[in-house]
């Protein structure tokens, strides 16, 4: 008599790597990797950031060439993040046509045209002397409907400067409607908008603020999300598809991958996960300390990911993850070329 009950044995599906590739319920794309980029002003040379490793802040001569690298491994778009030299109360430079994101969004524009997608962050916090993502009112405290007309402008200066796609990630209440509307009367109908619908106020975007140079004291808690919150990201779902996001995001990523599952099932537009820069430092510190293994570690998160229900991944590992990935899509035909 077997040991095992019935004649049901899971384990008959794992035990090739061919079959396991074939019943596999989720694989990875190079397409579906987007690549988060930080752009500085007035750097002579890229910065490497110490709470990523491998991650720099570029010039513009340098994102243009990693921007290549990462086309030519077939990612999928690039989301672009602007650090100016002189930052203000209201981010002037974040809707300035000569600010350095928008300058970087054109290069990228006119080098590459439609052949990818580029995307925009839309926030203030890169932008602002006191590091929130919106402006102060005479208290302190972030104003929500004067934060809108920024961003309203902001979104109409990333359109003309040749975004495809704007991230919309400030959290303020109304901000795809109303940029949206700003987009559409200025004649920028076709500028995609991203919402960043689930976005928590995370300890995880710890190496980040390093990245965008941010003074920020105090925290985000007033616009962004409490992690002991689920239910209110269905809220926000609901809000930002009714505003008219085309695209909606969770963000962190592994903390939230609840979220991500609930809203992945909910959504009627495509959802999208933003694998932030405190995910990204876990796994490269963990890595280098020798308590995991790099690579299967990074494929294992994302992964996990599609398995939830993104359709889209922003990492910081996408070029090199995008590589990998044709080199072993080369490497499956070529060990079959080779039994002949
Ligand atoms: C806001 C923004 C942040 C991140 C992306 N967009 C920072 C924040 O909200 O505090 C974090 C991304 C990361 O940590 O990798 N402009």
């Amino acid at each position: 008599m077997s040991l095992v009950p019935g004649t049901v044995r899971p384990r008959r599906l794992r035990s090739t790597p061919a079959l396991r590739r074939l019943v596999s319920e989720v694989r990875l794309h190079p397409t579906e990797l987007i690549l988060p980029m930080f752009v500085k002003e007035g750097l002579n040379e890229p910065l490497p950031l110490g709470g990523m490793p491998g991650v720099v802040q570029h010039t513009l001569d340098s994102l243009l060439e990693a921007a290549r690298e990462a086309l030519a491994a077939g990612v999928g778009g690039l989301m672009l993040f602007g650090i100016p030299e002189h930052k203000d109360e209201i981010g002037s430079q974040a809707d300035d046509p000569d600010g350095i994101l928008n300058r970087a969004l054109s290069l990228l524009a006119d080098e590459f045209g439609e052949d990818t997608v580029i995307m925009a962050d839309l926030c203030l916090d890169e932008f602002t002397s006191h590091g929130h993502c919106g402006v102060l009112d005479s208290t302190g405290a972030v104003d929500n409907d004067a934060t809108l007309e920024r961003y309203a402008s902001m979104a109409v200066a990333q359109a003309r400067a040749g975004a495809h796609v704007l991230g919309l990630s400030g959290m303020m209440d109304g901000q795809v409607a109303y940029c949206r509307e700003a987009l559409d009367a200025a004649g920028f109908t076709d500028t995609v908008i991203m919402g960043y619908t689930a976005k928590y106020a995370s300890a995880f975007y710890g190496p980040f603020r390093e990245a965008v140079d941010s003074e920020l004291k105090g925290d985000r808690k007033t616009y962004q999300q409490d992690p002991a919150n689920g239910r209110e990201a269905m809220r926000e779902l609901g809000l930002d598809l009714a505003e008219g996001a085309d695209v909606v995001m969770v963000k962190p990523g592994l903390p939230y991958l609840d979220v991500l599952a609930e809203v992945a099932r909910e959504s009627i537009v495509p959802v999208w996960t933003y694998q932030v820069s405190g995910e990204y430092a876990m796994i490269e510190f963990a890595a280098a300390a020798g308590a995991i293994d790099r690579e299967k570690a990074i494929e294992e998160s994302l992964i996990a990911f599609k398995r939830a229900g993104s359709d889209a991944i922003l990492t910081y590992w996408a070029t090199e993850v995008a590589q990998r990935l044709q080199v072993e899509a080369a490497g499956h035909m070529s060990d079959r070329d080779a039994r002949g």
